[in-house]
């Protein structure tokens, strides 16, 4: 069964729009794992504009499942990282003006500076996952860079509509059969929903799903525990 990485990210977001201290993404963490999440997933942007780094501080000390760290391929938040210690960083591509990750990590076009990073963190004693495109070429490319795992990105997939939908599905199979080939962990995350998660989580291979924006989205009006809850059983229900 793939486990649920839940992002908090947002929780972050509605606080900054107030540049108060609440909700405080600390407490959604704790409901979070109450509600059967594997892993607490936040990604520390350039701009600040959701996580802080005084959330990465408490979150280390508090949450007991995985602490999975998205960050840029840059020297700060490489930095940051490899003195925070999480169990995993996912490292993706940021631009400022972006509203969330585009694309995945383009590794084949810059390998020798993502390898680097990678060996960084490793020898901090951190597992290093790459959010790359549903390619063979990306794959090839996160094997030589040395990376322990895959997060294929699903957002076209979960942008695609009839047979583009199909088509999509289709590539990340592929990208899951492969990186397994690979001997790399498998994971799958962006856009995911309760009504498009299905079909991905019931791919063979897949190890870990973050999902952020639709498990945030429906706490408002269930509150965040249940929201994983209910995610967490639709990802059983693939399982059995
Ligand atoms: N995986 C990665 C690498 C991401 O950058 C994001 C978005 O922050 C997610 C998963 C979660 O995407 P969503 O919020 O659409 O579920």
């Amino acid at each position: 069964m793939a486990t649920l990485g839940v992002n908090i990210d947002h929780v972050a977001t509605v606080r900054q729009a107030r540049q108060t201290n609440e909700p405080d993404p600390v407490w959604a963490a704790a409901l979070a794992q109450l509600g059967g999440a594997d892993c607490i997933t936040v990604h520390l942007r350039e701009d600040r504009r959701h996580i802080q780094d005084r959330d990465l501080r408490v979150l280390k000390d508090t949450v007991t499942v995985k602490l999975n760290l998205e960050c840029a391929v840059v020297p700060e938040m490489i930095d940051i990282a490899c003195a925070l210690q999480p169990e995993q960083v996912c490292l993706v591509p940021e631009r400022r003006e972006e509203v969330t990750t585009e694309g995945g990590l383009n590794v084949v076009d810059n390998e020798s500076r993502i390898k680097q990073a990678v060996e960084q963190l490793q020898t901090a004693g951190i597992r290093v996952s790459l959010f790359i495109d549903a390619t063979a070429d990306q794959i090839n490319s996160s094997v030589a860079a040395g990376a322990d795992a895959i997060e294929i990105h699903t957002g076209p997939y979960a942008n695609a509509t009839g047979v583009n939908c199909e088509k999509e599905l289709s590539k990340i199979v592929l990208a899951t059969q492969h990186g397994k080939k690979a001997e790399l962990e498998v994971h799958a995350g962006h856009g995911l929903t309760y009504n498009n998660v299905q079909p991905i989580a019931s791919i063979a291979g897949i190890d870990e799903l973050n999902i952020g924006h639709s498990i945030v989205s429906r706490s408002i009006f269930c509150g965040l525990q249940n929201a994983v809850r209910e995610m967490k059983d639709i990802l059983l229900r693939c399982s059995s």
